[in-house]
């Protein structure tokens, strides 16, 4: 490895830090938030190969898929005994079943006749009976029936249940992985698990869930989703209420990184306006069309003890008050101790390799991104997960929506919302051209930012250590 060479660059944004405005907020944000948190990993350019080569691809999928704990499903999409999921990744099929004692179990997702795959789609399931032969399994994986068993005497005695994967239920989240000798998901991710504790994921249902087609490789997909300051060029109508450049990036271990952006602040990038610019261009911009808030938001109807336009961090606590209401009537909890960066703010949470659910009490984002049978596309899935109303017993999982592979994010504006799908049109608008711009670079080095594009390198560090066979760390 090339020495590093001295990184303690501690360059930002000029102006208040996201740190600042913790320290502003109306209540005490828990520690975790203000732990900032780098790695030194020097500035050399980045080769494009990661991106576009086939080699490579083939590499992730020996090395790097098996050997993770991987986002296979959510519980409210299987809650009750005999539902299944089928988990498809990197060329492998896992299909999950709920067990009758509540756990979860995840098969491989072949016949062990002649391996027709079992299930292609999710569902109820009394037993799992092959399409082809009728090789037929329980949903605990034991062999119930093999049809013209004269033929097969010489399996009498052998085991032929189902091999299974690991499976950990987190946090309502079925996290998988083929590698029986990793640690525990908790631990193999870090502290940031406990980062979730104060926000009840486990009782969460996702209300919004798509998935598209996207023509570019997987890990630049997710990258485009690492870091906010593309947003003065690439969404620009955000910037009157997005903290893009104040933005904060914590690198934690191998498999955790997070940009927290704050919103219902101006952009650094926007000069000569208050609070009141905020609040306007926010409810210009949500107008209660918003699939993730629904909230009203106005000085006059939430007003706020001491609001000050001049005050940078004013539309914030207007903002925070009006969410803390909103969610309280929607959802039937006490926000009255939620800070309000808690309530407001963007917390891109990424866990290696292709899962980012945020954090906060906000119905929250959860991104996951499925690598294409070439390097060259991939499938990126957007889900919502809303609080369950008090009360009331967790909804199931609404179906997925696949939006055709020639149609914009727009064509699902009725379930993602308008602004949010335009959010993500704009994103794409830029990502087919990566792909074919990486391959048109004449040295096929990026040269990236040293802080706002940290996560990129960190992320990049990380499956390089998979693919060089530093990781997993234990075998
Ligand atoms: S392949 Fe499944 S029963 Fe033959
Ligand atoms: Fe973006």
């Amino acid at each position: 490895m090339n020495e590093i060479k001295d990184v303690a660059r501690e360059d930002r944004c000029p102006g208040i830090s996201y740190t600042d405005m913790l320290n502003g907020d109306t209540r005490r944000p828990p520690d975790y938030l203000f732990e900032e948190s780098t790695i030194a990993m020097g500035d050399e350019p980045l080769s494009v190969a990661p991106y576009i080569s086939e080699e490579w691809a083939r590499a992730e999928r020996e090395k790097m898929w098996p050997n993770v704990w991987l986002f296979a499903a959510r519980e409210d999409e299987m809650p009750d005994p005999g539902d299944t999921v089928v988990f498809d990744i990197a060329g492998k099929s896992f299909l999950l079943i709920r067990q009758k004692d509540g756990s979860v179990k995840a098969f491989y997702n072949a016949c062990l006749h002649r391996g027709r795959k079992l299930r292609t789609e999710g569902g109820p399931s009394v037993q799992l009976r092959c399409p082809f032969h009728g090789f037929t399994w329980r949903n605990d994986g034991s062999l119930k029936e093999i049809p013209c068993a004269w033929d097969f005497r010489h399996l009498e005695g052998k085991d032929m249940s189902l091999p299974q994967a690991r499976v950990e239920l987190w946090q309502g989240f079925v996290m998988l992985t083929e590698n029986h000798a990793l640690p525990d998901f908790k631990t193999w991710l870090g502290p940031a698990a406990s980062h979730y504790e104060r926000y009840d994921f486990a009782n969460r249902y996702t209300g919004m869930w798509v998935q598209k087609k996207i023509p570019a490789n997987w890990k630049a997909t997710a990258e485009a989703f690492m870091e906010a300051w593309h947003s003065i060029t690439t969404h620009p109508q955000l910037l009157a209420f997005l903290g893009d450049a104040n933005t904060r990036y914590d690198l934690i271990g191998d498999h955790f990184n997070r940009a927290i952006t704050p919103s219902g602040v101006l952009s650094p990038h926007v000069k000569g306006k208050n609070s009141d610019y905020v609040l306007e261009k926010m409810n210009e911009f949500s107008g209660g069309q918003d699939a993730r808030t629904n909230r009203r938001f106005t000085a006059s109807e939430d007003p706020v003890e001491g609001y000050d336009p001049a005050d940078p961090l004013g539309a914030r606590k207007i903002l925070a008050e009006a969410g803390r209401k909103g969610f309280a009537e929607q959802y039937g909890y006490d926000y009255s101790d939620a800070s309000d960066t808690e309530i407001l703010d963007n917390f891109t949470y990424n866990i290696f390799p292709n899962f980012a659910p945020w954090i906060g009490f906000l119905p929250t984002l959860v991104y996951r991104w499925l690598p294409g049978d070439t390097p060259d596309w991939c499938i990126m899935e957007i889900r919502l997960l809303f609080p369950t109303p008090k009360g009331q017993e967790r909804p199931r999982a609404v179906a997925m929506t696949y939006i055709p592979d020639d149609e914009p994010f727009a064509w699902a504006n009725d379930i993602m919302g308008p602004q949010l799908a335009n959010v993500f049109d704009q994103d794409m608008a830029n990502l087919p051209f990566v792909q074919t711009g990486m391959k048109a670079m004449k040295d096929g080095l990026m040269e990236l930012g040293h802080y706002q594009d940290s996560r990129v390198r960190h992320f990049q560090t990380t499956l390089k250590k998979y693919i060089d066979g530093e990781l997993p760390a234990v075998k």
